[in-house]
């Protein structure tokens, strides 16, 4: 099970164990790290936006077009920010970290 870091906006970390499959978002919407998720992962409301960790952009990939869309919507806006409802764990991104985003 991969597992993934939060660091949640008082600056805490949290690093949870995560099915495969998921996504970055439902794991911080369903262990109340304070990611929204309010469309569902249908790229429609930008509430998952993170930030990843300089270390994970290369593992992560880029954002399609859709996405940065989307993105150019979410306050906050940084050079390594995804949506993370498009990001889905995989063994290959184990130990991934992401960083809330500041709020507006
Ligand atoms: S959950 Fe709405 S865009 Fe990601």
């Amino acid at each position: 099970m991969p597992s993934i870091t939060f660091v949640k906006r008082d600056n805490t970390e949290v690093t949870l164990q995560a099915d495969e499959g998921l996504t970055v978002m439902e794991i911080g919407r369903d262990n109340g790290i304070g990611i929204e998720g309010t469309c569902g992962g249908s790229l429609s409301c930008a509430t998952c936006h993170v930030v990843v960790d300089e270390a994970w952009v290369e593992a992560t990939g880029k954002p399609s077009l859709d996405e940065e869309d989307m993105l150019d919507l979410a306050f906050g806006l940084e050079a390594t920010s995804r949506l993370g409802c498009q990001i889905t764990m995989t063994p290959a991104l184990d130990g991934l970290k992401v960083r809330l985003p500041e709020d507006d």
